[in-house]
């Protein structure tokens, strides 16, 4: 009933407003709008929930996982590089930075409303503000790695790791379940 009485009031307040050329137009929209709502109601039930399932059924909680999991993966790398552990290959290095900005990007894409869960601790939802201000943390740290990355300086490099490691923590000490 309120869809029905939006799109009418809809339609009168442009029939209203554009006297003319959109008055036409927009009288058509109307006896459309109040056929279909009847079709839509009985179906509101059992279509609409429906229609909603392909972004609900997004796992988000999964999908951030996922994505943690090659940031995961990819400081190791870079943390092996760093370390001695693993030959420094400039290109490589800026290949690996470059997946983790992605990835992270991807992982933070997973946070919306109710998408609680996981290991994600309930106050992350409570504190937004805060939560996004670390998001933006590790961005900056993985831009100015990536700056770095492009020097092909390993020397240039290495100061900015603190950076990043320290917002992982952060971040983590605040809004993630300990899982080990
Ligand atoms: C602004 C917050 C935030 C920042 C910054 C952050 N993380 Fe996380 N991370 C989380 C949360 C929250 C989870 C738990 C997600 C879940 O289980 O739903 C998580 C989970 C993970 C996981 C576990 C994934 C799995 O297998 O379930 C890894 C690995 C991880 N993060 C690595 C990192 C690394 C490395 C960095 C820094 C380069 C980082 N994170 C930065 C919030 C953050």
């Amino acid at each position: 009933m309120n869809k029905t009485l939006l799109a009418v009031l809809t339609a009168l307040a442009l029939t209203a407003c554009g006297q003319q050329q959109a008055a036409a137009p927009a009288e058509q929209p109307a006896p459309a709008a109040e056929q279909a709502a009847p079709v839509e109601q009985p179906a509101a039930e059992t279509a609409a929930p429906a229609a909603e399932q392909p972004a609900a059924e997004i796992d988000h909680v999964k999908a951030r996982q996922d994505a943690f999991k090659q940031v995961g993966e990819a400081m190791k790398t870079i943390g092996d590089v760093v370390k001695g552990d693993v030959a420094y290959d400039a290109e490589q290095f800026k290949a690996v930075v470059a997946q983790m900005q992605t990835a992270g990007a991807e992982a933070f894409q997973h946070f919306g409303e109710g998408t609680q869960g996981g290991n994600a601790k309930p106050e992350l939802w409570a504190n937004m503000a805060d939560f996004e201000a670390g998001r933006d943390k590790m961005a900056a740290a993985v831009t100015a790695l990536n700056e770095a990355a492009q020097t092909g300086d390993l020397n240039a490099i290495k100061p900015k790791m603190g950076d990043l490691g320290g917002s992982c923590k952060a971040c983590h000490d605040a809004f993630k379940e300990k899982t080990n």
